[in-house]
């Protein structure tokens, strides 16, 4: 499906983010995550766990059944699983059919994330989360923490494409993260085995409107703005001002963050979006967490209402591409290559 190729939808295996940490506790969680409703939970002991979401019987929702201490009990019927997904209970019945279990999916907590793998349970390697180093979760001085999480009514790529092309905070937020000069820098881009990056180095330039009072200095700066793209959903951003170059306090920082968005496909044409990030104090983390919910409206926005028009059309046209595409183009060509080998 757009826009990658007829058939393909999303790769299977990576690891994916399903939840905030703090979002999984006793009460049970429903997601769908891959096109497929998946329940997340906390066992007894603390564990983060994640089961299919239907029941094999009769498809009720688990996620909407009863929890009986580590195990669900379906609402409909009283069919009960244990959280590794095979079948303990079957009320109308003294034996349990053998085909009576649930898939259970791999989950590992890093970080304000709790990762799943949709895929083959065998090759889920740990080693591909995005380490908490790479990704600058441990920077000394910078507060973490978890922001938003909400389902956007819009195919996971679109979400994707906008993180991407980063040329968008000039146009779309320019009323707050953006200035013409994220849309005329050209952008430095990288690719590794394990993520493709991008960078703008702006040089003498205005501050975007949410700084103005963030300091007391007003006048242009020397600006970074970058994205590291995780495959297959996780997006590492930095962001970062300095005094200009003749300033007295030349190269000295203004500001900094580091910005976490996670992109999971939901269904085909839904996606879960989790947004965190990280800033020198509480302060500063309070004032973005309040300016930064109408910057995310605004990427819902543009997501929503460009699935509304694919969705409706007959034929999808071919994008007209730009040079700045150029990262959005390389990041849809891995994941297609993703699926592809799948
Ligand atoms: S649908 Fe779950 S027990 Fe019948
Ligand atoms: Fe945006």
């Amino acid at each position: 499906m757009y826009p990658f190729r007829d058939g393909s939808y999303a790769p299977k295996n990576g690891w994916y983010v399903a939840a905030f940490c703090h979002e999984i506790g006793n009460p049970l969680l429903s997601r769908w995550i891959l096109n497929q409703p998946v329940v997340l939970y906390r066992k007894g002991d603390g564990t983060a766990v994640a089961v299919e979401g239907r029941c094999p019987h009769r498809h009720f929702p688990l996620g909407e059944s009863l929890r009986v201490g580590d195990a669900i009990q379906c609402g409909y019927h009283g069919i009960t699983f244990g959280a590794d997904g095979k079948c303990t209970f079957v009320p109308s019945q003294s034996t349990v059919p053998g085909v009576y279990a649930i898939k259970t999916y791999p989950v590992v907590e890093r970080g304000l994330w709790a990762w799943i793998w949709p895929g083959d349970p065998e090759k889920a390697d740990e080693g591909l989360i995005p380490t908490l180093d790479e990704i600058g979760y441990n920077l000394p001085g910078m507060i973490p923490e978890a922001f938003y999480s909400m389902n956007v009514q819009g195919r996971y790529q679109l979400l994707n494409d906008n993180l991407l092309d980063l040329s968008h905070l000039g146009y779309l937020h320019q009323t707050s993260i953006g200035t013409g000069d994220d849309t005329a820098t050209p952008e430095v881009r990288d690719l590794s085995s394990r993520r493709l990056s991008s960078r703008r180095y702006m040089y003498d330039t205005p501050q975007p409107p949410l700084h103005h009072d963030r300091s007391d200095y007003d006048g242009l700066v020397d600006r970074v703005s970058g994205m590291d793209f995780y495959f297959p959903g996780f997006h590492a951003g930095v962001g970062e001002h300095k005094f200009p170059r003749n300033h007295h306090r030349a190269g000295e920082l203004i500001s900094a963050s580091r910005i976490w968005h996670a992109v999971t496909p939901s269904t085909h044409k839904s996606c879960n979006y989790f947004f965190a990030m990280s800033a020198p104090s509480r302060e500063d983390l309070d004032h973005a967490k309040g300016a930064l919910i109408s910057v995310l409206d605004e990427d819902k926005f543009a997501t929503e209402e460009i699935e509304k028009i694919i969705t409706s059309l007959d034929v999808v046209p071919p994008e007209l591409m730009l040079k700045s595409d150029a990262t959005a183009v390389q990041g849809r060509r891995i994941l297609q290559a993703m699926m592809d080998a799948e």
